[in-house]
């Protein structure tokens, strides 16, 4: 296909051009109406480009024309069967993952390393999960993917399951055994779903891990927003193999979306997705140079070290992601939160910190100058005394699920501090971040561990979402009346 085209942007700036006057949805009216101060800072061609389903533009739920088109593309160039733009993020993708090819009481194996929209998407499609403990790197702390070994061996406790979805790679860049976790799945005649929100930009450098995509997973969801350069919200959801009825994935799309998708969300896919086709490989090569340059120049620097592929084993990490930067502090005497606090009051943003490391993303939008700015900032860090160690707590196992996620968020909940609620059901989903993945899932119980890992996690000032932090004090949802 000819990826120079941006079908989509095409049509919105021919639309424009013809200056119809407006009597329709967004209520800005094409800017005109639109606060004076936000004019000023936008441009009058972010609010022209805000349009709605006009006449010449398309339909995101029933695409026929201009947007079917531009997804006709972006699936050409991912080389797959069918790609949905999504403008609710990656969360919408999961969700329709799952409700496409998960019914009511059916069994869905997902990593205890998922997002929390995993559980929102088993929430709203009334599946049963079956929890799978990923693997954890003692050294940095860092929770990485399933092993092979794991994920057959409960699969096959669970022969019933109607698909596995896999998360990886992880937010560091760690991808899993991808191709093997796959084929597992397939063995037993399962779909292979992969969550890989943070892999959107894989195809277009050999550098990069390859994309769950071409180890032919049956859906791959993508946050386009993450890596690429496009608008927070923009995501990509895949169909690779014919197994999968897209009727019923776009038809669950319908559902859980917005029926007012934004055309500026949409036209960044489009023109995003040529951009990579004309020239992501030069531009992720200059990135990766400068995530490069970062490594070699810190590594250079004392007390820090920084993660690359040596990091992969064969085994729960199977390739490296390069533009990711993981800055472990321990030798410093920091602990990951206490650093970022440090790199923000020099001026510099990361992506997230942890107890032992700083994670920095590198992107196409970087320049060398930004790491040496960082390495300056770097280099001003005084060691502290202390000789204390910041260390990741083991993730506790998945507690028993006692009823169905969606049955669980059915019930009535009550609130209570997290220490009088082992042997309780939650309620809600509980996520210490980091490591931003749910501890506690509707219908789960309530374990010691889960609640030692929790306030744990809390005294060493993590944020606990979901749970109602107060003081020195969390409370979580539990179901009312709930002992198992
Ligand atoms: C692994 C993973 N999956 C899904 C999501 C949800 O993505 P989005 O924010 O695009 O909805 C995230 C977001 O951080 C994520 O890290």
């Amino acid at each position: 296909m000819d990826q120079s085209r941006a079908p989509l942007y095409e049509a919105v700036k021919k639309y424009i051009k013809k200056e119809m006057v407006p009597f329709h949805m967004p209520g800005h009216s094409q800017g005109r109406g639109a606060p004076v101060s936000l004019k000023r800072i936008f441009g009058k061609e972010f609010f022209d480009f805000d349009l709605t389903e006009v006449s010449g533009l398309d339909y995101l739920h029933h695409a026929r024309g201009v947007i079917k088109e531009a997804e006709a593309l972006a699936a050409d160039l991912y080389k797959v069967k069918r790609t949905f733009f999504l403008v609710n993020g990656t969360t919408a993708g999961v969700h329709a993952m799952i409700l496409a090819t998960c019914k009511e009481g059916e069994k869905i194996i997902v990593g205890r390393n998922s997002h929390r929209s995993v559980i929102g998407g088993i929430i709203v499609s009334g599946a049963n999960p079956v929890f799978v403990h990923p693997a954890f790197n003692e050294d940095y702390g860092i929770i990485t993917n399933l092993t092979p070994e794991d994920l057959e061996e409960t699969i096959k406790k669970n022969r019933d399951a109607k698909a596995v979805l896999i998360t990886t790679p992880n937010y560091y860049g760690f991808q899993g055994n991808i191709k093997k976790l796959i084929d597992i799945a397939h063995k037993y005649g399962m779909y292979a779903l992969v969550d890989e929100a943070h892999g959107a930009h894989f195809p277009f450098n050999e550098k990069f891990p390859k994309s769950a995509i071409y180890y032919g997973a049956d859906m791959v969801v993508q946050s386009a927003h993450k890596t690429l350069p496009t608008l927070t919200q923009t995501s990509l959801l895949h169909i690779v193999s014919d197994k999968i009825n897209a009727d019923a994935v776009e038809q669950s799309l319908a559902v859980i979306e917005t029926s007012s998708p934004s055309y500026i969300f949409m036209t960044f896919l489009d023109v995003v997705r040529r951009e990579m086709a004309l020239h992501g490989k030069e531009l992720w090569d200059r990135a990766i140079e400068i995530a490069e340059y970062a490594r070699e120049k810190i590594s250079e620097l004392p007390g820090y070290r920084i993660v690359d592929e040596n990091i992969v084993n064969g085994n729960d990490i199977s390739a490296f992601d390069p533009i990711k930067l993981t800055i472990n502090v321990e030798d410093l005497g920091f602990s990951g939160f206490a650093f970022e606090s440090f790199l923000n009051k020099n001026g510099i943003e990361i992506e997230l910190s942890d107890l032992q490391n700083v994670l920095l993303f590198i992107t196409i939008g970087n320049r060398k100058s930004d790491i040496d700015s960082l390495v300056k900032v770097l280099e001003k860090a005084e060691k502290k005394k202390t000789k204390k160690r910041e260390k990741m707590p083991p993730f506790p196992v998945a507690g028993k699920q006692v009823f169905s996620p969606n049955d669980a968020f059915n019930m009535d909940y009550e609130i209570k501090e997290i220490s009088e609620t082992e042997g309780l059901v939650s309620w809600g989903i509980v996520a210490p971040y980091p490591p931003g993945i749910p501890i506690l899932a509707p219908g789960m119980e309530i374990d010691s561990d889960a609640i030692s890992f929790i306030k744990t996690m809390y005294k060493k000032g993590g944020m606990i979402q979901g749970a109602i932090e107060d003081g020195n004090k969390i409370y979580v949802r539990v179901i009312r009346g709930g002992r198992k």
